[in-house]
């Protein structure tokens, strides 16, 4: 027994620097367009300048999450819903299509898996940055021409005017991450959204692109919102961590807490999941079973059919509760007050 005890929180968690918070998601939830829910009634901030990592595996609604901070859920495969939506203090559930411009490539950027896909093929990398410059900022040609090349450079793309002129079949995978980070950061945004940004790219390179990434971040006081289905890739790079498991929010904690002790059993299977340090490299291990599909989840906790730690009491609703005063920290297991999770796995064997 660890003597934890849970504090039932509202919708809003307390935080007494709420000045600087960038965005304020309350109640996203994404419908399918079957109507059964994807994203479930997520809340969470973001303070302007931190790295916010939201984990979870696949299929858990992480892209879907992302996407309605843009309204970009395509109309094709749903529709987000939130009870607000807060950019630095300002509404944004509900933009105008002028604000919602100015948002999308302009406050928030986002880069996604695949960057070919996030490249227009039929232009050159420098036409794309030059149109999206021209787009959002008040720029001669030649003055958002500068600019593309500098953000190329600061991207650290050695033959910035080669890549400028190049199409994107023309550059390696780990070329075309760069030159849409350069192009997601070129406008100026104060919230970059990287969703699994490195799981196309060889492993060699995957490592540099992060680093980049968190770095310009960090220099240019940008919050980021970085997405990935593995934990070990937030490792050095996240000040705080979300965990998503089937629509829902399970566990929210400083980077360092989910390392020393995870709260929730879902954590716990997936930091079971990283490769030991001091063991040679294998191949990558998986939590027993599958995340539910959409339509498909079970009552109470979600994961219980795969949890080790399952027990009378996990059939019924869990709320998300809080942990402690003063971090933030939040969990979505009632058991989490009386069980130390860190010893054992939390996969079912
Ligand atoms: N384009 C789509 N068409 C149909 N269903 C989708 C689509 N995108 C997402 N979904 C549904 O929503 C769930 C969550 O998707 P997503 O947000 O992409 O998860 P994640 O990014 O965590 O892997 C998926 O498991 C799937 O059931
Ligand atoms: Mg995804």
């Amino acid at each position: 027994m660890t003597g934890r005890q849970p504090e039932p929180v509202s919708g809003k968690v307390s935080d007494r620097t709420s000045e600087n918070i960038l965005l304020e998601v309350t109640d996203l939830t994404v419908r399918l367009s079957s109507g059964v829910p994807a994203v479930d009634r997520v809340s969470f901030r973001i303070r302007r300048g931190e790295c916010l990592a939201l984990v979870g595996e696949s299929g858990c609604g992480k892209t879907l999450t992302a996407l309605s901070l843009l309204h970009s859920v395509p109309v094709e495969v749903g529709e987000s819903r939130a009870a607000s939506l807060k950019l630095a203090g300002r509404e944004i559930s509900n933009p105008p299509g002028s604000e919602l411009r100015e948002i999308r490539g302009g406050r928030i950027s986002m880069i996604f898996q695949d960057p070919r896909a996030a490249l227009d093929p039929l232009f050159t990398v420098g036409d794309q940055m030059v149109e999206t410059l021209r787009s959002h900022l008040p720029l001669s040609r030649s003055r958002a021409v500068q600019q593309a090349l500098s953000a190329l450079e600061e991207a650290g793309i050695a033959e910035c005017r080669r890549v400028f002129r190049s199409y994107p079949h023309q550059l390696s995978g780990g070329q075309c991450q760069r030159a849409t980070i350069a192009l997601a950061l070129s406008t100026g945004p104060e919230l970059l959204i990287a969703d699994e940004p490195t799981t196309a790219l060889d492993v060699t390179v995957q490592r540099q692109i992060l680093d980049l990434l968190i770095g310009l971040g960090r220099k240019k006081g940008l919050a980021v919102l970085l997405i990935t289905h593995n934990l070990s890739v937030v490792a050095q790079l996240a000040d705080r961590v979300l965990i998503m498991y089937a629509g829902q929010i399970v566990e929210s904690a400083q980077l360092e807490e989910i390392f020393s002790g995870a709260l929730h059993p879902y954590t716990r299977a997936l930091l079971d999941c990283l490769p030991a340090l001091d063991q040679p490299p294998a191949e990558p291990a998986s939590i027993p079973g599958t995340v539910p599909q959409p339509g498909e989840w079970p009552s109470g906790c979600r994961f219980r059919p795969r949890c080790a730690f399952a027990a009378p009491g996990c059939e019924k609703e869990q709320a998300l509760e809080a942990f402690g005063r003063e971090s933030g920290r939040l969990a979505r297991c009632w058991r989490s007050a009386g069980i130390d999770f860190t010893g054992s796995g939390g996969g079912a064997p």
